[in-house]
């Protein structure tokens, strides 16, 4: 904790932006969640993406927060990149952001090598561009037993006394306010007719509309997994790459309405407006939350419909019901190939037994696991990471791994069709041997057991072959890795 009680700040000046850049909405999360504490010590608090915050109008801000997720081997998610590059621009002042107090909280996962680095790296460059870092750096781990909760909650009670000693809280209160919060909106119905657009995403330009051309299984029928390849026609042309627009089940979604007594109002229009309030309860028992909870996998309308006698207010909706997140796919075809109108993606359908042996569906998956040919749909697209090399001196080899090689080898006579055509060299799974099996158990524990392994097994393989083929030392072969990484011939994308 870094306070200069010098430093202290007029309690009217309680302005405060929270800057968050996200892959997944983790951290848009983890931002409305910073930003709903912060108002319990009466600070107004504006949430925006990176990729929507002017870079040029940062160095006005006083306060800044800052949420960053981490992707790709240690980059930082592409909502950041043009504030980051802005931030590394090399004819900056030292004291660019002297009158600017900051902080950060990165999300990542020790799993990989590269832990919350764009969190770091932001924290180094805010520091050496003259900002004054009012609380150390917090880091969430996904591998942490309660998720990104366990060093979220520590941090944010840090952040706050920090924040009440900086800007102390008004009329003599020292203690953060305990109690319900006055809610983040307010509702003021605007009756059924006069709702000018029932649909965002229309207005977003990320998101076109397209129609299923194929639905279609590619995993074996008596597989556990069942595995889709989709095709969609789009209305436009698409250059770059997607996700989706799901709904919960109607069914869940009635209850659910039932049971809060929400069932009269639901369809109802109302306009928003935003408040500032006051105080908001803290989460109490981590650990007991976590067994009851995330362990478990307890969906909200479960607890509620276990604790009959809780009524949500509808103001409260907004601080407590995550909204739905958009959910990732990546192109499984080229543009090049097919047009410039259409796109593949080959989908796992979720669908698991929780530790309670609750059956679930993923929204998403389940969502598009019933679409039929031709209904349409509205999917966003947006760029990879990862190019393929061109030029003539590569040749494109695939290493393609699965359980079972008669089960789920998904578009194996494509790969062998091309092989053949000798523009790939095409190595398969290896035929399952009871011998092999035995032999390879260890391996496929390793590479298929979680994804995130994979990365470091496969960066193994290559150091590996670097020493033993390439004459390598142990200590040269570890940096040919790193120099490879740093020219971007190794890149990975890992999604589990
Ligand atoms: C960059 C990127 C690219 C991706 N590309 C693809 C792709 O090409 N194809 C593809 O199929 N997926 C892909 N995914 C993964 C896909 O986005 C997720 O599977 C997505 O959550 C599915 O959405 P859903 O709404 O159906 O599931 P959700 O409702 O979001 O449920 C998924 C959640 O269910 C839980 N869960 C799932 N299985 C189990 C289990 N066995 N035991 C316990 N809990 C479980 C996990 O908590 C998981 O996060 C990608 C993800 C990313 C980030
Ligand atoms: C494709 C991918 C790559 C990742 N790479 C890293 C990494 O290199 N280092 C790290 O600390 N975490 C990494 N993570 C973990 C995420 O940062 C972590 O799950 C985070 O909570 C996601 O936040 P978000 O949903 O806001 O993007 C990666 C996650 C994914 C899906």
């Amino acid at each position: 904790m870094f306070i200069n009680q010098d430093d202290q700040h007029s309690s009217a000046s309680r302005e405060l932006l929270i800057l968050y850049a996200t892959e997944t909405g983790t951290a848009q999360e983890t931002a409305d969640r910073i930003a709903r504490e912060c108002r319990r010590v009466h600070f107004h608090c504006r949430v925006q993406s990176m990729d929507v915050y002017p870079p040029e109008t940062l160095i006005s801000e006083h306060l800044v927060i800052f949420v960053v997720s981490t992707t790709g081997w240690g980059a930082e998610p592409r909502a950041m990149t043009s504030l980051w590059n802005m931030l590394l621009r090399s004819d900056l002042p030292d004291d660019l952001f002297e009158d600017t107090d900051f902080c950060v909280f990165g999300l990542g996962d020790t799993a990989y090598e590269k832990f919350c680095w764009p969190a770091k790296k932001l924290s180094r460059r805010m520091q050496s561009l003259g900002g004054y870092e009012i609380c150390s750096r917090g880091e969430g781990d996904e591998q942490h037993r309660l998720g990104v909760d366990g060093a979220l909650d520590p941090w944010i009670e840090c952040l706050l006394e920090v924040l009440i000693q900086l800007y102390p809280l008004p009329h003599e209160q020292h203690n953060i306010p305990a109690g319900r919060p006055p809610p983040r909106v307010s509702f003021s119905n605007l009756g059924s007719d006069t709702f000018p657009n029932p649909d965002p995403l229309d207005e977003d330009k990320k998101f076109h509309t397209a129609s299923v051309k194929c639905n279609r299984r590619i995993t074996a029928e008596d597989w556990f997994q069942d595995v889709r390849h989709f095709e969609f026609s789009f209305e436009d042309d698409i250059k770059c790459y997607c996700n989706s627009d799901p709904s919960a089940a109607a069914s869940e979604v009635n209850s659910f309405l039932a049971t809060m007594g929400w069932t009269n109002v639901a369809d109802k229009f109302f306009r928003l407006e935003c408040e500032k309030f006051d105080e908001f309860v803290s989460i109490d028992g981590a650990d007991e939350l976590y067994d009851y909870c995330q362990r478990v996998k307890r969906a909200t309308w479960e607890v509620l419909s276990e604790f009959r006698s809780v009524r949500i207010p509808r103001e409260y909706v907004f601080d407590l019901f995550p909204l739905l997140r958009p959910r990732e796919f990546s192109i499984a075809s080229s543009i090049e190939v097919s047009s410039c109108r259409n796109a593949s993606i080959s989908v796992a359908i979720v669908r698991y037994r929780t530790k309670l042996k609750i059956h679930r569906k993923g929204v998403c998956t389940s969502y598009l696991s019933g679409l039929k040919s031709g209904d349409t749909l509205r999917i966003g697209l947006r760029k990879g990471f990862i190019s393929l090399p061109t030029g003539h001196q590569w040749y494109t080899t695939l290493y393609f791994g699965c359980r079972s090689a008669h089960k789920d080898q998904h578009y194996h006579s494509e790969w062998e069709f091309h092989a053949e055509k000798r523009n790939l060299r095409y190595h398969d799974v290896k035929r399952t041997y009871m011998q092999d099996l035995m032999k390879d158990a260890q391996y496929i524990w390793t590479m298929l057991g979680s994804s995130n392994k994979m990365p470091t097994a496969v960066r193994e393989v290559v150091r590996g072959a670097a020493e033993m083929f390439g004459g390598r030392s142990n200590a040269e072969a570890v940096e040919y890795v790193a120099a490879m990484e740093r020219e971007e011939r190794l890149t990975e994308e890992c999604w589990n």
